[in-house]
């Protein structure tokens, strides 16, 4: 057995911002519209009027500042409330693959590895642009690398599930040399039209290079273990779907074809379980609290992070100790606990422990325990 280590990472991040104050300017324009030309449903009690969204709401229930995104002006337009993105030929790279090109270079310079030795690439991220060929196997060709490639989806957790079988891969020797790669356009599925949700995603891309411990170049993070669990909730969920066109009513706009959520569910039903999925992995090997440097947590909402570390840690954490990235990024589905960590792990010191954690949809929970060495 090998030792798989994460010896590079890299983010790319898409130019335009919104923040929050543009996001609700638009949100209100688009309420105020739609109350206009449904002013007699309204009145006649048949429908009830869209209420205006609040910066102020979504900082305090979220500790989102701004997001990035692929397109700001569809988005922002009430008339059109989502992304506008060009339609792309099928012989030139998608706009999954386009993102993941810019993260995977990155992390390939950290950890000063070639793509083509690279023999395994894993997409792993909450939505893929097409049904296939798989997007990873795209990413592979565009990046020049070898071996095999393919796509998997965990929702929120698709970067630790995705490290997890790399890791496992080259621990066992079937691979050598792994990317996963996270380009997640949550813009696509967010309805930025529901004011209950539409604060809460951005779009981003992530990159983690794996390989032994042993081939590594520089400074780098050891994979002790992961651990992934799940457990059926319907409390996050999406019906778009390949079945779309079969459906009674068809291909038409309906609500549940986006992101819906139940968020106070998902709150007080999420942060035990991640606390006590964090707790027994470290546990399990050997591993107390106070011996985690650091945690990078997934990045859907802060105070779900506090309590989340408080748990885990048995005190508050101190700065710098759970570092979150979503006040500029908002929750960018499995890519946010892999800026965090990306961002905020150079300083550690040989020796140190720290945890990678994500959770979301599923219900999923990854969890991924390293090592500095
Ligand atoms: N502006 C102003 N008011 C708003 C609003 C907005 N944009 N959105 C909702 N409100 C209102 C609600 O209508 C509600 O009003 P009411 O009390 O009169 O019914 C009130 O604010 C509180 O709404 P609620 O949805 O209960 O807020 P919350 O404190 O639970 O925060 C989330 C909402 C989504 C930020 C929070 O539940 C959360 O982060 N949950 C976990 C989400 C998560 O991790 N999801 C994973 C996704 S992958």
């Amino acid at each position: 057995m090998f030792k798989p280590a994460i010896t590079g990472t890299g983010v790319f991040t898409p130019e335009n911002i919104i923040t929050n104050d543009e996001l609700v300017a638009s949100f209100n324009a688009y309420a105020d519209k739609m109350n206009a030309e449904n002013a007699k449903a309204i009145d006649a009690g048949e429908m009830a009027p869209l209420q205006h969204s609040s910066s102020e709401f979504i900082f305090k229930a979220s500790g989102i500042e701004q997001r990035h995104v692929l397109d700001k002006e569809g988005v922002l337009n009430p008339d059109v409330m989502h992304p506008q993105l060009r339609q792309r030929d099928d012989d030139e790279p998608g706009v999954m693959t386009e993102m993941a090109l810019d993260a995977c270079k990155k992390a390939l310079a950290q950890a000063q590895v070639d793509a083509s030795e690279i023999d395994l690439v894993i997409c792993a991220a909450s939505n893929m642009e097409r049904a296939y060929p798989a997007i990873a196997i795209e990413i592979q060709k565009e990046l020049g690398a070898g071996g095999f490639a393919f796509d998997m989806n965990v929702a929120c957790s698709s970067a630790t599930f995705g490290i997890q079988a790399a890791a496992d891969m080259v621990r066992a020797g079937s691979v050598r040399k792994a990317i996963v790669v996270n380009p997640e356009i949550c813009s696509g599925h967010l309805e930025w039209r529901d004011r209950d949700c539409h604060f809460i995603f951005g779009d981003v891309a992530t990159a983690s290079v794996i390989e032994r411990s042993e081939d590594a170049k520089g400074a780098h993070f050891e994979i002790i273990s992961t651990r992934c669990a799940t457990q059926f909730s319907n409390n996050i969920r999406n019906n778009n779907g390949f079945l779309r066109r079969s459906r009674p009513d068809g291909v038409i706009d309906r609500r549940d074809m986006q992101f819906m959520q139940n968020g106070r569910k998902v709150f007080k039903e999420v942060v035990p379980m991640v606390s006590a999925h964090m707790l027994s992995h470290i546990a399990d090997e050997g591993i107390s609290a106070d011996q985690l440097s650091r945690l990078w947590l997934h990045q859907a909402n802060k105070s779900m992070n506090d309590f989340i570390g408080k748990k885990v840690l048995g005190r508050t954490p101190e700065d710098g100790e759970q570092p979150n990235i979503l006040q500029d990024y908002a929750n960018t589905s499995s890519a946010g606990s892999i800026i965090a960590f990306s961002k905020f792990s150079d300083d550690l010191t040989p020796g140190d422990y720290g945890v990678i954690c994500s959770f979301g949809a599923g219900y999923s929970v990854g969890s991924v325990l390293l090592k500095r060495r």
